[in-house]
């Protein structure tokens, strides 16, 4: 079964056929970075007028690769939330368009589960082990998560201030480092001392003892942007790349603390880390000795795939519409998900909720 699967939610627009929810066929990407590069953020507003512009032609695109034509697709999967509600219209009004025309059924996806199923893509043998803990880590969102399958999550911990890319962003237009701020930060940070300022890691429970799988890089970004000499070691060098090195530590260090009381809390030793920032080395690096220590067995997607991209629509497009068929013409758009549950744990006295 050949899906069509496209992706628009923020400032990439691409379109990707798929065979058989793994073998990725064709990915045309349309990157907006140098549109939304003098704002050092995406402005809504261009990020849907281009995506109205370039669709189409990376429609064209996608299917010359795939050497497939318009007819040869059986299904049409789109992202419809969560996600900036004008770039989600255009990618869905183009689905329904095709869907009209080819007379083929429109399936409607969510960009979370889109991402975490990213890892599977050319790699079907890995499908297997659910249940899967997953940290999704982007630009938008900050998530662990308890996969029970490929529809079923219960959230662990969410941000309760900025998404981790965004922290990444905004440290880096302070600093006039680049947009997006992610990849310059981690190449400079190459080549930085990481112990070199002792930043906090934010402590998100409310109540002493209570655990709390949330997170907070509000006040990381503050320390890093205000008060770096506060934070600056004895002996320790004042640098942007000794800057850089140690916020990225405190940052993914946070999420990797989380993640090993996730990993407790639930006895899960499966993992899948997946969304742009999962891009990143000191992350990758870290996944690798955490893994030898307790044992466990993760998955990251490669560097093409991290990021937002219409295979990983595709690939879930194809196990959606067998489990549940395709959705209407009617299929809305919406900017957030509202209907995901809370995980609900109680271990010894204490409860987590
Ligand atoms: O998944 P994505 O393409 O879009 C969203 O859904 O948000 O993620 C983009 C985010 C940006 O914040 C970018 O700075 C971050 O991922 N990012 C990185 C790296 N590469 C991209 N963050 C840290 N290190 C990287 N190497
Ligand atoms: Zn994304």
């Amino acid at each position: 079964m050949i899906v069509l699967g496209i992706e628009s939610s923020c400032d990439d627009c691409s379109i990707s056929l798929v065979e058989d929810g793994f073998k990725v066929l064709s990915l045309k990407t349309s990157s907006q970075v140098e549109a939304h590069k003098p704002f050092y953020g995406v402005v809504p507003e261009i990020a849907s007028r281009l995506h109205a512009q370039s669709i189409d032609i990376i429609f064209r695109e996608s299917l010359k690769e795939a050497q497939l034509r318009s007819d040869q697709i059986d299904v049409i999967a789109v992202t419809n939330r969560p996600g900036l509600v004008g770039s989600l219209t255009v990618g869905v009004s183009f689905a329904k368009g095709l869907a009209m025309s080819l007379n083929k059924p429109l399936v409607g996806i969510d960009h979370i589960k889109a991402h975490l199923y990213s890892p599977f893509l050319d790699n079907p043998t890995k499908l297997v082990k659910f249940p899967l803990l997953c940290l999704l880590v982007s630009g938008g969102h900050t998530l662990l998560a308890k996969q029970n399958s490929l529809e079923d999550i219960e959230i662990l911990g969410t941000t309760l201030d900025d998404a981790c890319g965004e922290a990444f962003d905004k440290v880096a237009k302070y600093y006039d480092l680049g947009f997006p701020g992610g990849p310059f930060i981690d190449k400079i940070a190459q080549e930085g001392d990481e112990d070199a300022y002792k930043f906090p890691i934010a402590n998100t429970a409310k109540i002493k003892g209570e655990i709390s799988l949330d997170f907070s890089f509000s006040g990381l970004k503050t320390a890093v942007i205000h008060q770096k000499e506060k934070f600056l070691k004895i002996g320790k060098e004042d640098s942007m790349k000794n800057l850089v090195a140690s916020f990225q530590k405190t940052a993914i260090d946070s999420l990797l603390i989380n993640l090993e009381k996730a990993i407790e809390l639930t006895g899960i030793k499966n993992i899948v880390i997946a969304g742009g920032v999962a891009s990143n080395s000191y992350l990758r690096k870290s996944m690798q000795s955490l893994c030898s220590r307790l044992e466990l067995e993760y998955l990251i997607p490669p560097l093409k795939y991290c990021t937002d991209n219409g295979a990983m629509v595709g690939g879930l497009g194809y196990h959606t519409f067998l489990e549940k068929g395709g959705d209407s013409l009617n299929l809305e758009v919406s900017s957030r998900v509202s209907s995901y549950k809370y995980y609900k744990h109680v271990k010894g006295d204490l409860k987590y909720e």
